[in-house]
This record gives structure tokens, sequence and C-alpha cells, in this order.
């Protein structure tokens, strides 16, 4: 008998048409962006592998939650159901919703960093590092160095190497660190998994130490799912169950909604401490809005709860990681250095491996980004040296050690024949990478956060 092959769960109710186009137009539209992809218009973008944020499906009872938000100013009952469904998720009782992930990050460290501050963590992403740096404190990385080597296996490459984290808290002393950050999945090493066992020594070592710990749970569910499936003793536990032990080794969490929320706007602070939640209220009021809606509308609150319910699923879950591993997958099959194993929201392309004739100076991540776009409207995203942005003492260039292009999948948007589409482009640019041998330089550049609106030219 033939074993049934994977499908989603789901069916499709309501098309949303995209466009191809010609390689002159592309030619054309890339450069009016200058060869910044977040400087093109969406309509002159195929298959969009941007990001994973806010560019979910949602589902029919995600719309018809929609109907009946309450967008009371105060006391919402849409509030209510948010914060009860975290209550249950969690176990946090104190919630402070917000309008995105960086919101969440900007009242937390609000309330709790100062200059001169260390915030150890497992390669923190880029908008925590600029909350942490625009307060003129420090996020060190202390992700363990199997991460930085693509072609080597490790079912966790997102975990904190608790030898970096103490001798980080022996370096700084304890005054100086007021929380540890771990993310989950870790975003910045190709959504890389942290697993339980090292959640626990975190935590031991926070409570060691006095030093609160705190997780970015963007994308919790798919962590929770890649303990289930590669962590010995969990494989019989509810992702539910995994969620709930995860979060009870944290003090609190900020969280981007547009990930694993699956909403297309939305974040929220989770937390025991009563003091801190109060002292974060304050800066919530300032910053977001009132308490029951920071920056959310009530149908957005609705639409939450029942979105953070169904990233908990299983078959979501295991359709979801499959589809990004059938990309990663085909991708090695054609030869293409990819991170190992895949992540859970993405595919990261290994680009030092991709163009090696390209000089780290003039942004081989971003030349193999731009060339994806003008061999197919493809559209991925740099994670490298334009991300890695300047150091903030001495301005130069930050180097990371993986210049990686990120082909990111949004939950329950595109096919299978999406994916072969993206396979195929991909394999077109890897048979003439040798004739790609020259870059971009700058012509212009934010003081912070330089990658969303930087302007290159070639250099060729
Ligand atoms: N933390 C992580 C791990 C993230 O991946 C993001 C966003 C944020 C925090 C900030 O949340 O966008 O809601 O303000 N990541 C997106 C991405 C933008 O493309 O990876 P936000």
């Amino acid at each position: 008998m033939m074993p049934l092959p994977f499908a989603e769960p789901y069916r499709i109710k309501m098309v949303e048409p995209i466009h191809r186009s010609t390689r002159p137009d592309r030619e054309k539209w890339i450069g009016e962006a200058r060869y910044n992809l977040f400087n093109l218009k969406s309509q002159h973008v195929y298959i969009d592998l941007l990001t994973d944020s806010g560019t979910g499906a949602m589902s029919q009872e995600q719309w018809s939650a929609m109907m009946i938000g309450d967008e009371s100013y105060a006391g919402s009952r849409s509030f209510e159901k948010l914060r009860d469904t975290i209550n249950e998720l969690t176990g946090f009782p104190h919630v402070l919703p917000t309008h995105q992930g960086r919101a969440a990050e900007n009242v937390l460290f609000s309330a709790l960093v100062g200059e001169g501050d260390v915030i150890p963590g497992n390669a923190h992403f880029d908008t925590t590092r600029g909350h942490i740096e625009f307060r003129k404190a420090t996020a060190v990385d202390c992700t363990v160095d199997a991460a930085g080597q693509t072609g080597l296996y490790h079912p966790f490459k997102g975990n904190v190497d608790i030898q970096k984290l103490e001798s980080v808290i022996n370096q700084y002393g304890v005054e100086r660190i007021p929380l540890i950050i771990v993310t989950i999945t870790c975003n910045s090493t190709g959504g890389q998994p942290v697993s339980m066992e090292n959640l626990r020594a975190v935590r031991h070592c926070s409570e060691k130490y006095g030093i609160p710990l705190f997780l970015d749970a963007a994308r919790f569910a798919e962590n929770a799912y890649f303990i289930k499936i590669r962590e010995e003793g969990y494989a019989n536990r509810s992702i539910r169950e995994i969620v709930r032990e995860m979060f009870s080794y944290a003090d609190g969490m900020t969280m981007s909604s547009k990930k694993d929320g699956i909403v297309n706007i939305g974040g929220f602070i989770a937390m025991n401490n009563q003091e801190l939640y109060r002292k974060a209220s304050a800066f919530n009021i300032l910053f977001e809005g009132f308490l029951t809606y920071g920056g959310m509308a009530g149908r957005d609150m609705a639409a939450l709860a029942q979105g953070l319910t169904e990233a908990m699923e299983f078959d979501y879950l295991e359709s979801r990681v499959l589809q990004v591993e059938y990309l990663g997958t085909s991708l090695r099959d054609y030869g293409i250095p990819v991170q190992e194993p895949f992540g859970g929201h993405a595919i990261f392309v290994d680009a030092t491996r991709f163009l090696p004739h390209v000089r780290k100076e003039e942004f081989i991540a971003q030349t193999l980004a731009v060339e994806l776009y003008l061999e197919a409207g493809v559209r991925s995203v740099e994670i490298g040296t334009l991300l890695a942005d300047r150091d903030p003492v001495t301005h130069a260039n930050r180097y990371p050690k993986l210049e990686m292009v990120r082909l990111t999948i949004p939950r329950r948007v595109y096919t299978r024949n999406h994916m072969d589409y993206v396979a195929a482009a991909l394999k077109n640019v890897y048979d003439r990478r040798e004739q790609i041998t020259s870059g971009y330089r700058i012509v212009w550049e934010a003081p912070i956060m330089r990658h969303f609106t930087v302007e290159l030219e070639k250099t060729f």
C-alpha cells in the first residue's frame, strides 16, 4: 500500500492575484528602488518571501471573530478574551497589548534597560538589538558556535552557550544586566529552535544570579514543534503542554503577533511580576495606548486570540514546517548551500558559499537577493552586512559570521508550485554564479536600522 503523502489541513476560499513580469521590467524597477528590495512596489513582485511577518492568511474563524470585536476604548471584551487566551497559553498573569513586536520591546526596555547595560541572549533580532543600542546599552550574542556553521547538523542551533552566558555575567557584573533575552525560534541564526533542556539551563543561570529571563516569543509555536519532533522525552507531549513548559522557565515574554499569532498586525508583553507590569503600563499608555488595546483595534485582538490557538494545532504546524523543509530539500538537491537543519519559518541561503567571487565589502547576500529578484521576480531579504549595521562606537561595518539570503515563507499563503518556482529560479542563478563577481556600494544610509532604507549602486 502506498503511504499517503502529507497535504495542507485547509483549502483555499479566497484568492489574491499575483503577476509575473519580464526581466527588463525588473531591471528598471530594482534600479529605481536603488537596489533595495524594501523599496519595491508589491505589484512588481511575483512571489514575496521578504518576511513571514504580518503576511499570513487568516482563517474563516479569525475573519468571523473580527466581526464581533469590541471597539470600546477601555475594558474591551476582545482584550479580555485575548488576555485569557494568553494567560492559559503562557501562564503569565499580566498582559500588555502593543501594536507590534518592536513596540513591546520599546515598552519593556523603557522600564528595564538603561545606558551602559548589557543584555545577553542568543543572536538578538535586529529591532531588539536596535532598541538596546538606542538606549546606549549593549546586546551580547551568546549563541552556540554550531549556529555559525551552515553545513553542520545540530538539532538546536538557537541554543544559548551557557559558558558564554556565565562569562558575560562575570565580566560585566549582575548590576549591569537587567535581563537575559532568549529568542524562540532564533530568527537571526536561521529560524533555529532552542531546546527545552537549554531553556532549563538558562533558567538555572538566571535564578543563580537573580537576573530576569524574557523570551522573545514571536515563533514560540514553531519552537514547540521542533522540541516535540527532535528532543528526547517530548514526542508524546502536546504542543500546548510544551508551550506551557517553555514559558514556565521565563519571567516574561515579548511577542510579535504577526508571526505565530497569524495576524497582520499586533503584539504584546506578558509577565509574572506585578511591579514591573505597573512600571511598564505607564510606558504602554504613553507610547501605545490604553492598557486594554495598546495600539490594536478590538477586532485585531479578537482575531489574535483565535490565531494564537490555531498556531498551536499540530497539523497546521506540521504542514508549515514541512513546506519550508520541501523548499530547503529542493535547494539542497540542486547543490545550493543552505543553513541546515532547515528552520521553522524560512530557508537561509549561505551567500558566501553561493557567491565566492563577490567581496564582503560589496554586500554578498544583498547581491544574491537582487540577482534572485532579477531572475524571476522573487523577493527575498538580506540577513548579512547591511542588516548587521555599523558598530555604534567605531562606525565600522560589522561583518557577521553568516552572510545569508532569507527565503521567508508566509503562513498558509503559497503552494508547492510556488516553492518549485522559487527553487528553479535560485538554481538558475546558481548555474551562472561564476559570472557574478561584483556587488554594490552604499550611496545613502540611515544612522540606525539602515537596511530598511539604504540606497545602493552597482560597483560595476
Ligand atoms: N523579534 C523577532 C524574533 C522577530 O523576528 C521580529 C520581527 C521582532 C521581534 C519584531 O517584531 O516586526 O512585529 O515589530 N521580525 C520580522 C522579520 C520583521 O521579517 O523577521 P515586529
